[in-house]
């Protein structure tokens, strides 16, 4: 019997409570809720000596195996070269990248040692489901070690444009990494085509469509577009439950009727918040019949403590607010609800429900699932409106959003408005072929083809 052995950095145990359980975590619990098998990954705690053996959990068919890491080792290879290097360059913001050789050294080392401690959990008819930037050395290593398993690739984030790729230092040797896996899946078609540019690069000896063969003569790699969706089904579930939680009753008493605008996104540079609170202003400033009429909620949980930058946008954001609800708010309404914590995730399909407008601007972003979870949270005769940035991967499915550019704050400004305004007629025309969309490339589709991709890697081996 064929298990799915998923690994990525975080793995969503479920004897730890987590209220923000992203697009990964979500995405590969249901594949193996589908197919049983093993979750390997860090288990969110840092030690100081060396890391032990996994420790062992069986739950319903998933069996999750988790290890700790060394704190000075985590610290290199998660704050330094995963998020401080490699985040950056995959949302094409170079102004945050730093590189230091120390912790690449580092991130290669914690590949090496989640290889090694993976091999013993290992059957020969497993196949392998690596997520995201984290583990890009992962199957090579586990090709050094011996390992013949198909092995696949998912990359979460946007893979970037070569021109930006190579300010990174040691791209050619992840390239040629990203080649020792079976199957390599992107969200859209435009990171296929950077991947696809990026591999024919001279540099790296130009690994040629007709001659994809990763670390032995007779494999070959599959790189594919796979977009992540959502459980459309669940996610109206849950919101149309709306008005029934205390949070949920709550706000609606103190929205007083007026039009909630709502973003949910992890306190993240990359998420374009202040460049979305600017536009709110630019709203209240270009028309201001809004003032009193609309009240935004921007839910912002905190991420990524230990790293600099996290630290500034929230400062950035905290004075954003601070500014703006001081210039327009009145006795009885501020505009700008701004909250640093997590909500769980019926409430916040509960708040969409509710909302009249859906913002979603990252300056980048690899799919945003919040985006799909709006738009599926919508009450079909009386539906919101998600005002999308161009420059997420979900823009390349949802066109019948309206699509803004996220740095133009007066163009956001004109899309809020153009949402608060639209008529009805077109609200449920734009949301019912966006749900068509939802539907067929939801998260069932996304698993059911990466995973087939993978079996059909095994039968080309044999
Ligand atoms: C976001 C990204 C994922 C990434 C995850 C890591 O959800 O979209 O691509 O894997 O962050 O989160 P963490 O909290 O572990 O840094």
């Amino acid at each position: 019997m064929t298990r799915l052995v998923a690994v990525s950095n975080r793995v969503a145990q479920p004897t730890i409570e987590s209220k923000s359980a992203g697009g990964l975590s979500i995405g590969v619990l249901s594949a193996l809720k589908e197919h049983g098998g093993v979750w390997f990954g860090w288990n969110g705690k840092t030690t100081d000596g060396e890391p032990g053996d996994p420790k062992i959990e069986q739950v319903g068919n998933i069996t999750y195996a988790t290890i700790d890491l060394n704190a000075v080792s985590f610290d290199k290879f998660y704050n330094g070269f995963s998020n401080t290097s490699l985040w950056p360059i995959c949302h094409y913001l170079l102004g945050f990248f730093r590189f230091d050789r120390r912790e690449y050294e580092e991130y290669r080392h914690v590949n090496t040692l989640f290889a090694n401690k993976l091999l013993p959990l290992l059957q020969p008819d497993d196949i392998i489901w690596v997520h995201d930037y984290h583990l890009i050395p992962l199957a090579s290593e586990l090709r050094l070690a011996g390992i013949k398993n198909p092995i696949g690739f998912f990359l979460h984030v946007p893979f970037p444009d070569i021109e930006v790729l190579r300010v990174l230092p040691v791209y050619t040797q992840l390239l040629r990494n990203l080649c020792a896996y079976d199957v390599i899946g992107f969200h859209t078609p435009g990171d296929l085509a950077a991947f696809n540019e990026a591999i024919n690069q001279k540099e790296i000896g130009g690994i040629h469509k007709a001659d994809r063969r990763n670390n032995s003569p007779d494999r070959h790699f599959r790189a594919d577009v796979f977009p992540i969706g959502i459980d459309v089904d669940n996610c109206y579930k849950l919101a149309s439950t709306a008005r029934q939680s205390d949070n949920t009753k709550r706000m609606i008493h103190h929205l007083h009727d007026r039009n909630l605008i709502i973003g949910v996104d992890r306190l993240d540079y990359s998420k374009g918040l202040e460049e979305r609170f600017r536009a709110i202003e630019r709203l209240l400033q270009n028309y201001p019949e809004n003032r009193g009429q609309v009240s935004y909620i921007q839910i912002a949980p905190k991420t990524r403590a230990g790293i600099r930058a996290y630290d500034d946008i929230r400062h950035t954001l905290e004075q954003a607010t601070g500014e703006i609800n001081g210039e327009f708010a009145d006795i009885d309404w501020i505009p700008i609800r701004y909250l640093n914590r997590a909500f769980d995730r019926p409430t916040l399909m509960e708040f969409f429900h509710e909302a009249s407008v859906g913002l979603v601007t990252p300056i980048r972003d690899g799919m945003n699932l919040v985006a799909k979870e709006f738009v599926a949270s919508q009450d079909p005769d009386n539906p919101g409106v998600l005002v999308l940035s161009l420059l997420a991967g979900a823009a390349s499915e949802l066109t019948d959003a309206v699509l803004v550019n996220p740095y133009d704050i007066d163009g956001v400004a004109n899309g809020i408005q153009v949402a608060l305004t639209m008529p009805l007629n077109e609200r449920k025309e734009r949301h019912a072929s966006m749900i068509e969309i939802l539907r067929r490339n939801d998260i069932t589709t996304w698993r059911t083809h990466f995973v087939d991709a993978l079996m059909q890697a095994r039968e080309n081996l044999k």
